[in-house]
């Protein structure tokens, strides 16, 4: 089984977007896939697949007020897919977004322990894939996600925000947790994609030796364009966007889990 976190330093670089196409992709390949929001400041998963009103969310889980029985809905069913497509959604509402926001240091070393238990369960049950969708930046459930992690998937932009922002989390957040990073750099504009790519060489300079890099994703206005109510790997998936994303997905699982960080 691979798990990893999905995160970045800023918010919108399309952490979510990207999280959702690789599950779909990895499941449609036949392979048994759980995506697993632990973004508790803006949930966005259930706008993506179009779920609304559950009983019980991933913040219940994390609180042991719920179980993961309760939590976790097989969406496999909806799509033509051939592997499972299973989704645990964090809670949407404001009050308790405000509540999860709150929440302090006691509670996330149990929640810690608690996503531990998660990600072996799912390992017991032969789940292929498991995906953090993360909250950008450094905030304890970001943190958590990293750690519950075997390796950090980093989407970035191509600029000095996200260069400077993403070589910070390495240095100072996944080197000391000792888990390994992978850049993917999402909504790149064509023209930096052409020509001489000095943008592109600029990237590979800035993380030779940090990180390695799993592809760069171009911005394509039909993503903006379904308004985060369609998931191109399944509504288009020979599309350019799905097609890039197959790369990615493939590079990912050539990944060895087993090799130590700094190897
Ligand atoms: N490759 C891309 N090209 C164009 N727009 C994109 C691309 N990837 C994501 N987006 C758009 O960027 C916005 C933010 O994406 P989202 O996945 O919610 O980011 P995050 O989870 O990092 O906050 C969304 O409107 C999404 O449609
Ligand atoms: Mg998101």
């Amino acid at each position: 089984m691979k798990c990893f976190a999905v995160h970045s330093y800023k918010g919108g670089t399309g952490k979510t977007t990207l999280a959702a196409n690789l599950a779909v992709i990895y499941a449609r390949m036949g392979h048994d896939v759980v995506l697993l929001e632990l973004d508790f400041q803006a949930p966005s998963l259930h706008t993506l697949f179009g779920v609304r009103g559950r009983d019980a969310y991933m913040n219940d889980y994390l609180s042991e007020s719920a179980t993961w029985d309760d939590v976790l809905v097989d969406l496999g069913d909806n799509y033509d897919l051939d592997g499972l497509l299973v989704l645990g959604f964090s809670n949407p509402d404001v009050d308790e977004i405000r509540k999860q926001l709150a929440k302090d240091r006691k509670w996330h070393m149990q929640a810690i322990s608690q996503l531990l238990v998660l990600k072996e369960r799912l390992r017991a049950e032969g789940f292929d894939y498991v995906i953090f969708d993360s909250a950008p930046g450094v905030h304890y459930s970001s943190v958590n996600a990293v750690v519950a992690s075997d390796f950090t998937v980093v989407v970035a932009k191509i600029d000095n925000f996200d260069f400077d922002g993403s070589i910070a989390l390495i240095d100072q957040l996944y080197n000391p947790l000792e888990r390994r990073a992978f850049m993917l750099f999402n909504k790149v504009v064509p023209p930096l994609l052409t020509g001489s790519r000095p943008a592109i060489s600029t990237a590979e300079e800035v993380f030779k030796d940090k990180a390695e890099i799993l592809g760069f994703v171009p911005c394509y206005c039909d993503v903006p364009l379904a308004m985060g109510s369609e998931i191109q790997a399944l509504s288009q998936p020979d599309g350019p966007f799905a097609t890039r994303l197959q790369q990615v997905a493939q590079k990912i699982a050539e990944i060895d889990v087993a090799a130590k960080h700094g190897t």
